[in-house]
């Protein structure tokens, strides 16, 4: 854990660095010293005075400066650290220690480091997507520097893509997982529902929907690449199986939902599957015929509601239970009112209107509802909401320690 590390956090120049004074104070929230290297670009975006009154430390910025270097020269500041935090870390500084230069406190600090070095790359999508940064990123990972994020979403600049800062509180779980020398999610297992049902109506037609499995898929590798056990329940969708998840293939909601009581005992449960609240009453055994007589009309049966069922208290209760609502109006009430009918913890709620693309596009819109609050992300695509997820998921858990509070997640 963080709790009495010696974090040494260096600010580099990206609009990124408005989210730093939030990281200091998570970071001490944590347990951590922090103490801050500001460069000279960094200090057009955060001010030095807000990183020493969040730190409650000096904030150095300049290598000639004389009490700098008397008091504390780069070698002092690095043999004081447990770690080296790079955040945000520009295309810039990326590039200068990937190539070992040094012409400022920072660069030299970070050439001159036996600690190691943690960075959170921010920068434009075009500059993160340029070879010579995807060159230097793997110069750096191959040295042994640890990448965290960046995320998928809105920019600064006004463009969309791959080149956020990660979030703080990523940050903090990321630098907890080093010191923890494991994965947040070690020995955790999960279920997770993806993809639409397939509901007969005779051998060969059926009701569906619009779900990929894009977004319970992307769930389902998130969990795994922080440590879980993943069993993913997937109905019929185009998408191949995820590696190291154990896949369970389903076509019908009561096939889902045998699927994933197999699943149970599980810490984690995550519905994001589009399950079909009906089937069609007495599903025809042989192909029906258009024989000439009158249409055919259906009369329909609820299907089990495989969310309800993992809510409801039991000894197989997951500790941590996560549904969606796919909602076209009115969007964090009917979570808010699905997330009390349903009992489960958490509910990811995303506007499904067609206009907004989510069934079955690349990006997604989620508000995440909670019996104390809502927090609005942004639109990002369904790796990064997953990612995002699976931190969250990860965070409470360990917050939560070992004790087993069914239906009490806040
Ligand atoms: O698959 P993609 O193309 O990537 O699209 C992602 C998504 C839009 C499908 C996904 O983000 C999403 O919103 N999934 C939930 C879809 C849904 O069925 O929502 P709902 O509001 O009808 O259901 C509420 C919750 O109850 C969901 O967690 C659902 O999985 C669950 N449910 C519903 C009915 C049922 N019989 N059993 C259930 O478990």
């Amino acid at each position: 854990m963080l709790n009495g590390k010696r974090v040494l956090l260096i600010v580099t120049g990206g609009i990124a660095a408005y989210k730093t004074p939030e990281l200091v104070r998570q970071l001490i929230k944590a347990g951590a010293h922090v103490r801050c290297v500001l460069t000279k670009a960094g200090e057009q975006f955060v001010t030095p005075l807000t990183l020493s009154s969040l730190s409650g430390d000096k904030v150095y910025t300049d290598l000639f400066s004389l009490t700098d270097e008397h008091d504390m020269g780069h070698i002092n500041l690095s043999r004081e650290a447990d770690i080296v935090l790079v955040a945000p870390a520009t295309a810039n500084a990326l590039a200068k220690m990937a190539h070992g230069i040094a012409d400022d406190l920072a660069t030299t600090l970070l050439l001159a480091t036996d600690k190691p070095v943690l960075t959170a790359p921010a920068m434009n999508v075009r500059m993160w997507e340029h070879a010579a940064t995807r060159d230097n990123v793997k110069l750096l990972q191959a040295r042994g520097v640890t990448m965290i994020g960046p995320d998928e979403g809105d920019m600064a600049c006004g463009e969309w893509g791959e080149g956020r800062m990660s979030e703080p509180e990523d940050i903090v779980l990321a630098l907890n997982a080093f010191f923890d020398g494991e994965a947040p999610l070690k020995g955790f297992s999960a279920v997770v529902t993806s993809g639409p049902t397939h509901e007969a109506i005779d051998p060969v037609r059926y009701i569906a929907n619009r779900s990929s499995g894009k977004q319970g898929h992307a769930i389902a590798e998130a969990l795994n690449e922080l440590g879980a056990h993943v069993t993913l329940v997937s109905g019929p969708v185009d998408l191949a199986d995820p590696q190291g998840i154990t896949v369970k293939r389903v076509e019908s909601a009561r096939d889902m939902k045998a699927a994933v009581d197999r699943a149970l005992p599980a810490d984690i449960a995550v519905c994001a599957a589009a399950v079909a609240d009906w089937r069609v009453a007495g599903e025809a055994e042989q192909k029906m015929k258009k024989d000439g007589s009158a249409t055919p009309s259906f009369e329909t049966i609820e299907n089990p509601d495989i969310l309800a069922g993992l809510s409801a208290p039991g000894p197989n209760r997951p500790r941590l239970v996560v549904g969606f609502a796919a909602e076209t109006e009115s969007v964090i009430e009917h979570a808010r009112a699905k997330l009390a009918k349903k009992g489960c913890d958490w509910i990811c709620a995303n506007d499904v209107s067609p206009a907004t693309g989510t069934f079955g596009g690349d990006a997604n819109t989620v508000h995440l509802v909670t019996r104390t609050g809502v927090e609005d992300w942004p639109t990002q695509s369904k790796r990064a909401v997953a990612r995002k997820l699976a931190a969250r998921i990860a965070a409470h858990l360990n917050a939560e320690g070992t004790a087993t509070k069914p239906g009490g997640a806040g």
